[in-house]
Parts: structure tokens; C-alpha cells; sequence
């Protein structure tokens, strides 16, 4: 008989997990709190925007036509126990509000609300991005309120997938990683991943401290590697140097490579920002505080990126923002996504609002979840209406879109052909070829 699985939470990491398991033919049971969000993937929609997930979703969901029905949603936590023999926690850990550390109360509630059902032997497996030490804490939990008792067991199976190809990093991912105290749960995990394990993907067995911080190391060190780069975009800048070039020639060293060296505005998004927070309060609560204090200047330089973005948007129109109008591509904190969760694109924008600018947006997804958070700012419906009649241009998100607008057509409505290049993606000698004064972050202005 295959794995009967289970997903609980179905926000991103939740909702690609279950349609990819779906995808690799196992019969899979999602589980939210939130009835609104169960009746809409019942429907085959997905409530953000991620490419070739609502398509991989809709192959599967039941009662949809042509589907392979091996995919259901409910609230029923009874429903879900009876019947899972593997259960995935795929609910999210955001900051504390006011602190660095995350909270921990929806994957507690998780494990409090599923626990006392599990009359029979299954593995519960957390892939929610935690504090180290979470694991054994909750495996104790289970142990006590599992009917089940020792049949009831826990593994820790992280997720490393990014936005925008979460798809791709959940079918054909680039490491396994797994903490487990079993062979018995090492070799269920083997099963559930058969199909990647047979392309080749590293399968890496550890205890469960290890793989909770496989995590946190990882995306502490993609913060760490865009921090230095714009720390040396600031140089750059200082010295008249070039930081794209720098980048360049410096990732030509296969050691350091070329990915993750763009420098910008900086990383945000609902993981890099709050994982290297939560990790540095983690480490100062296990007394090894002192290890991590250089994830502070990674949040320092990532977040004086934003800042400096603004004031050099503000000289370039005379010293204020008052009266004069701005235009800004990119809502989102990343291109091919809909996400603007500490979107530093957003963040630019805001500030430039407060600061008495007139401030329009556009961005191909993210303009719905922008408009919620940041109701004042202007939107247009197209980059072309964004740009008429503005004093500055600032590109902030890359996406393709962008990189394919015609700066001749845009120089026709444009009010000065002034633009600001916040992710070193646009070609400056296409855009001053169309007459426009073309700056980006840490290179030279001509
Ligand atoms: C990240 C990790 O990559 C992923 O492995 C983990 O599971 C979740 O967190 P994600 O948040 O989707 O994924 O975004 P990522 O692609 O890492 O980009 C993060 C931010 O860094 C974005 O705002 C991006 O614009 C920025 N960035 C990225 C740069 O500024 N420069 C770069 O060179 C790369």
C-alpha cells in the first residue's frame, strides 16, 4: 500500500508541498484552520501567485475534471489523524511582534491539536522553520499526548524552497535533509522521496539539532553573502569604483561563485529578515550569542540599503521629495512572485510617501497585497502609466518585465528622463542611449 500523506498548513510552503506530493502519486489530505482557504484550494486555487503551482494543484484536486483526485483539503484534524501514516507541519513561524525571536505558538497549536488523535502508528514530520531545539521539545509533546505512544514518532525534514520556483524546489530539490531518531522514520522518509532520491538528490540523515539548524545556516549565510556585496557596493560608491563589475570578476572563484552577489536594495521577504532575527535570539538563549553577532551588521547593512536608496532618489530631484512625482517598478520583494512581506521595494516606496512624495506604483503581481498594506500610495495599471509625468524613475524589483520595457517609448512620457537602477539588472547603455540619465546602487554615474 503507498504512504497515505498528510499536510498541515497550507499557506506557501504548505500548499506547493501537498500538490507536489500529490504530483508524485501519493494520496495526500491538506488541513487549514481557515475554511475560506480549504474552500478555495478544494477549488484548485491557490491564494497567492507562485508560476505552475494553481496548474500542478488543479491535476489533482478532487472532483475537479480530469483530475487524479488524489488531493483533498479539510479542517478536520480527526479526519487527518484517522488517516495519515506520514503528516507534514508546514504551518509558519513568523517574528514575535517586538522581538527578534519566532513564534512558535501556530506550530504548537499544530502539534497540541493533531496529538491527542494519533491512535495510530504514524510519523510526524515538521518542515515549519524553527528554533533548534524545537524538535526534541515537541517530540516530547507527542509522546504524551499521542494515544498512539511510541508509535508516534517525530522526524524534522526542512524546507529549502525558494518563491517563485517553488515548485521546482519541491519536486526535484537540491538536498534531502533530514533529522530523525529512527531507522524506522529514516526509511519512511526514503519512501516519501523515492522519486527525487532517484534522480540523484543528496539525502543527508542527521539528529534533530543538526537538521533544525541545516536551516537557519543556509539562509544565515545567503543573508550573509548579500550583505557583503552591497557592503562592498557602499565601498564601491565611496571609492568610484564599480560593484557590478566587482561581482563579476570576484565570482569567477568558484569558491565564492557568481550567485547571490547582485547587489541592491537588499533581501526581505517573509524568511532571510526574520529567520537571521529568530537565529541570533536562539543563540543568545543557548549562550552562544556571541557567535552570531555578525548576522546584526548583515541586518544593519541589509536594511541601510533602503535608507540609502531614499536619499539617493532625493538628490537626484534637488534635495525633496515635495511635489515632485515618483515612479516605482516593483511592489514585491522578489520577481515571478506576489509576496510583499518586508518587500524593500515597498519600503522605499512607503518612505518616499512620508516624506511628502507622490509616489505611483506598479508591479505585474504584487499590486493587490501592495494596495492592502499600503493603502496611500498611488498605483497605475501599467509601467507606462507609472512613468507619465514623473521626475524620477526608481526600478526595485527585477522583474523580466522590467528589463523588457523600451526606454525610447518611456522617455516620450516620462516628465525627466531620470532613473535609479535598485537591483543592477537594467542595462545602463540602452537606457542612456534613449537619453536618459541612467544611476545605480555602488557604480559609477557615467
Ligand atoms: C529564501 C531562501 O533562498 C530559501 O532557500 C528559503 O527556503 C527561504 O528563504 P526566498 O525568500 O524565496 O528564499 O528568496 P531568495 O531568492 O532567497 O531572495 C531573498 C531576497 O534577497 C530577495 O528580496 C532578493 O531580491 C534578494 N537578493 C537575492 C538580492 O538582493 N541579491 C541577490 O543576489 C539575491
Amino acid at each position: 500500500m503507498p504512504l497515505k500523506l498528510t499536510v498541515i498548513g497550507t499557506g506557501y510552503l504548505g500548499a506547493t508541498h501537498a500538490a507536489a506530493m500529490a504530483e508524485l502519486g501519493f494520496e495526500v489530505l491538506g488541513l487549514d484552520i481557515e475554511p475560506r482557504k480549504v474552500e478555495m484550494l478544494s477549488q484548485g486555487r491557490v491564494p497567492m501567485y507562485e508560476p505552475g503551482l494553481e496548474e500542478m494543484l488543479a491535476r489533482h484536486v478532487a472532483g475537479l475534471d480530469g483530475s487524479s483526485g488524489r488531493l483533498r483539503f479539510t479542517t478536520s484534524w480527526e479526519e487527518i489523524a484517522e488517516f495519515g501514516d506520514v503528516h507534514f507541519v508546514c504551518v509558519n513561524t513568523p517574528q514575535k511582534h517586538g522581538e527578534y525571536a519566532c513564534d512558535m505558538s501556530y506550530v504548537d497549536r499544530a502539534f497540541a491539536l493533531l496529538a491527542p488523535h494519533l491512535r495510530r502508528p504514524a510519523l510526524v514530520v515538521g518542515k515549519s522553520t524553527v528554533p533548534v531545539g524545537s524538535a526534541a521539545r515537541l517530540a516530547a509533546t507527542l509522546a504524551e499526548l499521542a494515544p498512539a505512544g511510541e508509535d508516534a514518532e517525530l522526524a524534522w525534514n526542512p524546507e529549502f524552497l525558494r518563491e517563485g520556483f517553488a515548485v521546482q524546489d519541491t519536486l526535484h530539490p537540491d538536498r534531502i535533509v533530514v533529522g530523525v531518531t529512527s531507522e524506522h522514520a529514516e526509511s519512511l522518509l526514503r519512501e516519501v522521496y523515492a522519486t527525487p532520491l532517484s534522480e540523484g538528490t543528496p539525502f543527508v540523515v542527521a539528529d534533530y539539532p543538526t537538521a533544525e539548524l541545516v536551516k537557519t545556516a543556509a539562509n544565515a549565510f545567503l543573508a550573509t553573502k548579500i550583505s557583503f556585496i552591497n557592503a562592498m557596493a557602499e565601498v564601491s560608491e565611496a571609492a568610484g569604483g564599480d560593484v557590478v563589475k566587482l561581482a563579476e570578476a570576484i565570482g569567477h572563484d568558484d569558491r565564492i561563485g557568481h550567485k547571490f552577489l547582485r547587489a541592491g536594495i537588499g533581501f526581505g521577504g517573509g524568511c532571510l529578515p526574520k529567520d537571521i532575527r529568530a537565529f541570533m535570539a536562539r543563540a543568545g538563549e543557548l549562550g552562544a550569542d556571541q557567535a552570531l553577532t555578525f548576522l546584526r551588521e548583515v541586518d544593519s547593512i541589509n536594511m541601510r540599503r533602503r535608507t540609502h536608496m531614499v536619499e539617493l532618489a532625493r538628490d537626484a530631484v534637488g534635495g525633496g521629495f515635495l511635489g515632485k512625482r515618483i515612479a516605482v517598478l516593483g511592489a514585491s520583494f522578489k520577481p515571478d512572485s506576489d509576496d510583499v512581506r518586508d518587500s524593500p521595494a515597498l519600503n522605499v516606496a512607503g518612505q518616499i510617501h512620508l516624506q511628502g512624495g507622490q509616489v505611483t506604483v506598479y508591479d505585474p503581481k504584487g499590486m493587490d497585497n501592495a494596495r492592502r498594506l499600503f493603502p496611500t500610495l498611488g498605483y497605475a495599471p501599467t509601467p507606462v502609466d507609472a512613468v507619465r509625468g514623473a521626475d524620477i524613475v526608481l526600478h526595485l524589483t527585477e522583474w523580466r518585465e522590467f528589463r523588457e520595457l523600451d526606454p525610447e517609448a518611456l522617455a516620450e512620457v516620462t516628465g525627466r528622463r531620470l532613473i535609479l537602477d535598485g537591483r543592477n539588472a537594467l542595462d545602463p547603455a540602452l537606457w542612456r542611449k534613449a537619453g536618459w540619465t541612467f544611476r545605480a546602487m555602488g557604480r559609477p554615474a557615467a
